[in-house]
């Protein structure tokens, strides 16, 4: 993947999270099933990760399927199943050609054996690539994530390894799933909607969030190009206070 040094002036998050929304209704748009909107979707999966790899970005977090994504109908929880699937297949040589670590988080256990088995392969495969890591959340959210990092904690204190008084912040960050990446940077949903529907509940302590009416299929490396402008545009005071250039200060 070339590096692309043309928006290296810019103050580039190191993880950015995305909401993937609106595949349905582009889908409607133009008169198809869901099915058809979630797979121009992931060819906007394809266009975003490559461009985080061109522009360096460390992390990227995917909002695939959410653990209350499992109440859609049936035939639309199948026909996603047999997407990830697919994608599996299709992309994973490619992603590890480019330097990419895959990593899957979220409840997995309700999937099928071979979509299981298909995402440790891949994971394995990449485990030592260098550049993009690619965090993939299914079956994922925000509260499972805190209550499965609290039942670690509490079976280290358990086992007499970590005493009741000494838990902090850390004790719990580094046990969530995605424990060994920095916070989110910036989190970007499209759609239109401006919620965070149980996405990174912990990890949005400071994150800035930037909500886009573009539909996830239709968002392409120039959509995002825009949104890092954007971001590159925000103050974070990160509950302090502004600090202002020095000429401003006098
Ligand atoms: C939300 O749009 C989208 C999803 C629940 C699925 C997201 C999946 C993909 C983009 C494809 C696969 C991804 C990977 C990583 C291979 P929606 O269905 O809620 O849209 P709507 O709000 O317009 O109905």
């Amino acid at each position: 993947m070339a590096r692309d040094n043309t928006q290296t002036d810019l103050h580039l998050p190191r993880h950015i999270a995305v909401v993937m929304d609106g595949n349905g209704r582009w889908a409607r748009k133009r008169g198809m099933p869901r099915q058809f909107g979630h797979r121009s979707g992931v060819k906007a999966v394809r266009a975003i990760v490559r461009r985080c790899g061109e522009l360096g970005i460390e992390h990227l977090t995917l909002f695939a399927f959410s653990s209350e994504n499992w109440s859609r109908p049936q035939e639309e929880v199948t026909g996603l199943m047999k997407l990830f699937l697919d994608a599996l297949q299709r992309e994973v040589a490619e992603l590890h050609e480019n330097d990419v670590r895959l990593k899957f988080v979220g409840d997995l256990s309700r999937l099928s054996d071979r979509l299981q088995a298909g995402m440790a392969d891949a994971e394995q495969l990449t485990a030592d690539n260098t550049g993009l890591a690619l965090q993939i959340a299914v079956g994922y959210g925000g509260r499972w994530d805190i209550v499965n990092a609290c039942q670690r904690v509490a079976e280290q204190v358990q086992a007499g390894e970590l005493d009741p008084a000494d838990i902090d912040e850390t004790s719990i960050d580094c046990s969530l799933a995605l424990g060994d990446c920095p916070d989110p940077d910036l989190m970007i949903r499209t759609g239109g909607e401006k919620r965070i529907s149980n996405f990174l509940l912990w990890q949005f302590a400071y994150t800035e969030f930037l909500f886009s009416d573009v539909l996830w299929p239709d968002f392409d490396a120039a959509a995002l190009d825009a949104s890092l402008q954007e971001f590159a545009n925000r103050h974070r005071r990160f509950g302090g206070v502004r600090t202002l250039p020095t000429e401003e200060v006098g």
